[in-house]
């Protein structure tokens, strides 16, 4: 091992290793601490404005454990965290902020290794983008979701919240059910207890090598999660000796894994904008087209909710991603090597399946051709996804009449019109929430489907966005259109009535409009006023990249590492 890099603090003589260290002493640490020991960050996005990180605080306490068993010196830090529940307009709008508070933490603190501690969405890719930009040593250890909901009989979790809706829309569920409902939902700490992205989020920073095997679904209130976070309170204090960097594991093969788990779970189409963005980060090429072409051909072999019938909890019980990865091994670059020191193969070799119901064979796979495929046409030049395993087979070549909101508001104020001209055929088009235009991209891409068309008993309709989709939501859902309408993309000279055709197995996105009208149109476009003159969200509104490239600000690809040359003393 070379030099510690937090001995160029602690290890100081002088009046700056006077400083350094005396200040740290004031929290009653013995000298010896100080002395030559791997300092370890435990970056910590607890808060109770973040409820599903609420219990981290406890977590904290098990990695600090490993950290001293190890011989390592354990450092608690907070950094911003984003909570999905609270933050508004929506928390996507500072994933690329909050990646800026841990990236700088680290960078400008004595430490040699970090674990990161996530759990609700945006806190895991913000987390990761931040470490990848100063690369040092990194283990990530997510929150676990909570136990499955438990409602008249019935298990429950996020994904029913927008069944509730519609029901509550038709008039069938009162807000007496909505507040009894809520109560059985979240019954313990954690995050949303189905394949959300929260879940999809743990999962790929397993499938990367990110975490010790088992991290993506031990339920938080299991004490075996503790017993996780503290063997990656050992295992970092070890990485750091061997120097094994965060850039060490991000290869691309672990980027391509990563995509096939991802498809193979059913995971949430933020998975895209996340990884991109993440890979970006890491310096490591990869594209919106790798997705279509790693993922969209594997078979699925997680049936958990939204795609499927089961949970988080019951994933766990039944083998979880360990097990899924053992069945994916002839798929995956199985000598990739990841945090535990070992490669994914060596982690998860022994993982057996112990509900078939709930973790299908390779052989019998729940569904084939199940990953995120991404279509393209003249509505989306840069490209547009959908996820097929949560989407209606019937809907996914269809040919429809457009029913255009301008943006969220438009819709709320008239989706549920008597005299709105709609019926299960049409295409419901939603503009004006892209990256930009919102801003901040927000989770409104699977609108609540029209008031009469759910009364005749109608779920699902075709539906387009340049906004995202809750990972917990479903439906025959295409979004991230690209470019987005605020920057001019043609989902903006979209009219109501226009023909839209998607055809999901020729990849297709197409408005059949004939070029003439639509130069035309284009003409009289004109780009709406983002408003925002000061502040971080004008900055954002001028530096944010489109959804194909992952969202991120566009001075925060790559990385800046972890030298500090200059010191103020
Ligand atoms: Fe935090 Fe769903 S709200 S994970």
């Amino acid at each position: 091992m070379t030099k510690l890099r937090s001995q160029g603090w602690f290890g100081k003589t002088g009046k700056d290793g006077f400083i350094y260290r005396a200040w740290m002493k004031n929290q009653g640490i013995p000298d010896d601490e100080f002395r030559n020991k791997p300092v370890i960050g435990i970056c910590n996005t607890w808060s109770e404005l973040t409820p599903c990180n609420a219990h981290f605080r406890e977590l904290a306490e098990s990695v600090r454990r490993g950290v001293l068993e190890a011989g390592g010196f354990p450092l608690e830090f907070p950094v911003m965290s984003l909570g999905e529940t609270l933050i508004k307009p929506t928390a996507m709008l500072y994933r690329n902020l909050m990646s800026m508070d841990v990236e700088e933490s680290i960078r400008a603190n004595p430490i040699d290794g970090v674990v990161l501690l996530c759990g609700c969405d945006k806190t895991t890719p913000a987390s990761v983008m931040g470490a990848c930009s100063a690369d040092i040593p990194t283990i990530v250890v997510s929150g676990g979701p909570m136990l499955t909901g438990k409602y008249e009989g019935k298990d429950i979790a996020t994904s029913d919240i927008w069944r509730f809706a519609a029901e509550s829309t038709k008039g069938t569920f009162t807000d007496e059910d909505m507040r009894e409902a809520e109560a059985c939902m979240c019954r313990s700490q954690g995050h949303c207890a189905v394949m959300g992205t929260a879940s999809t989020m743990a999962c790929m920073v397993e499938s990367l090598g990110l975490t010790l095997p088992g991290n993506a679904a031990i339920p938080a209130a299991d004490s075996r999660r503790k017993v996780l976070a503290q063997f990656s309170g050992r295992r970092i204090v070890d990485m750091v000796r061997e120097e094994m960097n965060i850039s060490k594991i991000l290869t691309r093969e672990a980027f391509e894994n990563a995509i096939k788990i991802n498809a193979a779970i059913g995971g949430s189409t933020n998975f895209v904008l996340h990884l991109l963005a993440i890979a970006g980060r890491a310096e490591v090429p990869l594209n919106l087209d790798d997705f279509d072409a790693l993922g969209s051909k594997m078979p699925l072999l997680a049936n958990l909710q939204p795609s499927g019938d089961y949970f988080m909890e019951d994933f766990y019980y039944a083998g979880g991603l360990p097990a899924v990865i053992n069945q994916l091994k002839d798929h995956l670059h199985s000598g990739v090597i990841t945090v535990s020191g070992k490669t994914v193969l060596e982690n998860n070799a022994n993982a057996k399946i112990y509900s078939p119901e709930v973790i299908a064979t390779i052989d019998k796979p729940f569904q084939e051709n199940a990953g995120i495929v991404v279509v393209r046409g003249n509505l989306a030049e840069r490209g547009s996804v959908i996820k097929p395993s949560a989407a209606t087979p019937a809907l996914m070549k269809h040919r429809g009449k457009a029913v255009v909101f301008e943006d969220i508001e438009d819709y709320h104020a008239r989706v549920n019109n008597e005299d709105l001209e709609v019926d299960e055929t049409s295409i419901l088009v939603l503009k004006n929430v892209g990256p930009r235009g919102y801003p901040g991209m927000p989770e409104v891409g699977n609108m609540t489907l029209p008031r009469k068309i759910l009364e005749k008993g109608i779920t699902d309709m075709v539906r387009i966005s340049d906004g995202r989709m809750s990972g917990t939501a479903f439906g025959t859902v295409f979004l991230h259109v690209a470019p987005e309408s605020a920057d001019g993309g043609t989902l903006a000279l979209v009219y109501n009535g226009d023909e839209i055709e998607v055809d999901v197995e020729k990849k297709l996105l197409q408005l059949h409009v004939s070029e003439k009208e639509l130069e035309k149109r284009r003409e009289n476009w004109q780009a709406p006023d983002l408003g925002h003159n000061r502040g971080y969200i004008s900055h954002y509104i001028k530096h944010v990249e489109q959804a194909d490239l992952g969202a991120d600000l566009d001075f925060l690809r790559g990385k800046s590492g972890n030298v500090v040359t200059r010191d103020s003393h």
